[in-house]
Order: structure tokens, then sequence, then C-alpha cells
């Protein structure tokens, strides 16, 4: 078991090894188990960290902050629209000023091109730990929650296929830092994953060529697809999700004609029907309902985003824990 994780940024999985993040995941049972037992667990007393936001969050924001309350520290939430960001100041002097005022930083900031430039700016000023919360290609903690949950219901992942599945959304023009940190992560586990979407919604090529080395290195399959039917069929787990065009399109529009001509891409209970019979519903969250996916499908049998979103408090825990504190 690999424990050394001091002087680590948490900006990708891909930064991590297999075994490193097998043991965040064993971590993560562990606070887990003791967070419904309620034996404390004060791994990280007197420590501070930051939680800087450039965007809307709840299950992000709410995790990192009760997390680091129940590991017996402190988190200081930023809106960044309220700091001398708003006035210009840089990367480089916030994190070099925040570093020395706690133990960690975290940030989410999802503008395209620029979000995860801006997290490896201060990743190379900071003097504790830079953690993304998500940006406009990774989103490594909500990866980690999944793969918790998958393995929680199912065990060994190994030949399950799951299909990370583009869903219609009409919300806003969200990032491709969920699918990219999915379709990257899942291979490393033996899975089977079918990426399905319209034409026009591609990832981009260097993330489908290091999912398929992932495969390729642990057994896996990776599958791109514009057949939304291929995606379902047989399906162990689906994720229908949206995500925004940004590779083809980067224009901030929400809805024009060519996302309305995919307005059939919703995840239905006819759809559900192709799949495997003991088949998993999943989704990060905020869901676009009605849109993305119909009422009866995620607030029905087979829908396990409740226990997902409940596993973020948990990884997220074991993250900060190992970046933050022991060795
Ligand atoms: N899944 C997720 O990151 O949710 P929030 O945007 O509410 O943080």
């Amino acid at each position: 078991m690999q424990t050394i994780f001091r002087g680590k940024h948490f900006i990708s999985l891909q930064d991590f090894t297999k075994e490193e993040i097998d043991t965040m995941l064993e971590v993560s049972i562990d606070l887990k188990k003791k967070f419904a037992m309620g034996v404390p667990t004060p791994y990280l007393q007197n420590k501070t960290m930051f939680l800087m936001f450039f965007e809307q969050s709840t299950r992000t924001r709410n995790s990192m902050e009760a997390g680091i309350a129940q590991l017996g520290g402190h988190a200081n939430f930023l809106d960044t629209s309220t700091m001398q960001i708003s006035h210009g100041e840089s990367a480089k002097d916030t994190a070099i000023i925040l570093s020395r005022f706690g133990h960690a930083i975290a940030c989410r900031y999802c503008n395209w091109g620029i979000g995860n430039k801006y997290l490896n700016e201060m990743a190379k000023w900071s003097t504790a730990p830079i953690m993304n919360l998500q940006c406009d290609l990774y989103h490594p903690f909500q990866a980690l929650a999944d793969l918790m949950t998958m393995k929680e219901k199912l065990g060994d992942l190994k030949r399950i296929k799951v299909s990370i599945i583009w869903a219609y959304a009409e919300s806003h023009k969200k990032p491709i830092s969920v699918p990219v940190s999915q379709v990257l992560l899942f291979p490393r586990y033996g899975m089977d994953v079918v990426l399905a979407h319209p034409k026009g919604w591609e990832l981009p090529d260097w993330v489908i060529e290091k999912a398929k080395a992932n495969a390729a290195k642990f057994g896996g399959t990776v599958t791109v697809t514009n057949n939304e039917e291929e995606a379902y069929e047989g399906a162990h787990i689906v994720i229908p999700k949206n995500w925004g065009s940004w590779v083809t399109d980067q224009s901030e529009t929400v809805v024009d004609d060519k996302l309305v001509a995919h307005k059939s891409w919703k995840c239905t209970e006819a759809k559900m029907a192709l799949a495997d019979k003991e088949v998993m519903y999943m989704h990060a969250l905020p869901a676009d309902r009605n849109n993305e996916v119909e009422d009866s499908v995620i607030d029905g049998p087979h829908s396990i985003v409740y226990d997902e979103a409940e596993n973020r408090l948990h990884t997220a825990k074991a993250v900060m824990t190992l970046l933050m504190g022991g060795r």
C-alpha cells in the first residue's frame, strides 16, 4: 500500500498511481465506517484550508467544508468575486500568501482554457497542496467518489460495461471535466468503457488516447460511438450526463439549434430496458431533470445517485487526510 502523499497536489487522478488511488479508496471506506459509528477522526486538528470558488457548488463545497470540520480542521470559504483576484491579483501571489496562512488551497475554476492553467500556476508557487474542486479538464473528487460507489456496489469492476453517455441539457454549458476524469480512470480498473455522444461533443483526442493507453495497461477497453443505443445495450452502469461542446465550439451560448437537434439524448425507461437487468444509473448531480433524464429513472430502483453523492464526503475527507496529514 502506497501511503506517502506529502507534497503532492490533487489536480488530476492521472498524477497518481493505481496503488495510490487504492489507498485513497481504503481510507475513504475507513472514514465512512467511522462516520457511521460516530467514531471521532481528528486527523487534521488545527489545520486550515482555503476553498476558492469561481463558480457555484452544492456537493463540492459542502463535502469539503463538512469534511474538514469532521477531521478537526477548519475551511475558509472564498467566493473569488470578493477577493483581490477580481482586481487582477495573480494566481502566483494568491497561492504564495494563502499557503503561508494555512495547510491547503482548493479551487474550482471551470472556464474553458483557463481553469486548469490557473490551478497549475498556483501549484507552481504554493507551499501547501493545491486541490482541484473541478476545472475545465478534470473533476478528480467526483471521479474518485464514482469509483468508490461502483466498488461498493459491485466489488471487482473487471469487464463491467460502464457507459458514459452525453445527455441533453439547457441549464448551462457544462465543463467536460466529469466525463474526461471518468473515461481516464475507469479503464484503470479493467472496465469496458463506452463513451457515446453526438457528433460535435467529442472529448479531446489526447483524452481518448490516454484512456486507451490506460485500458491497454490494465485490461479494460475504451469504445467511442455516436450511437446512443449501443451504449445502453447490456450496460451494467450508465452515466448519462450533459457536457458542453467546448472542444469543437468555444462559444458560451447554451441553447442553439445544434443542441436542440439532440433533444432525444435523454435517459428514459425505454433506453434503460436495453441495459443489463441490474443496471445502475449514476449522475454527478445536479441533474437537469426531464432533459437529461426522466424522473422515473433518477427516482427509480436503478438509481444510485444519492449514494454516489454521499461518497463525495468520504472521498474528500480521505484526500484531505492523506495530502494534509500523516506522512
Ligand atoms: N457534482 C458536483 O461537483 O456538484 P456541485 O457542482 O454541486 O459541487
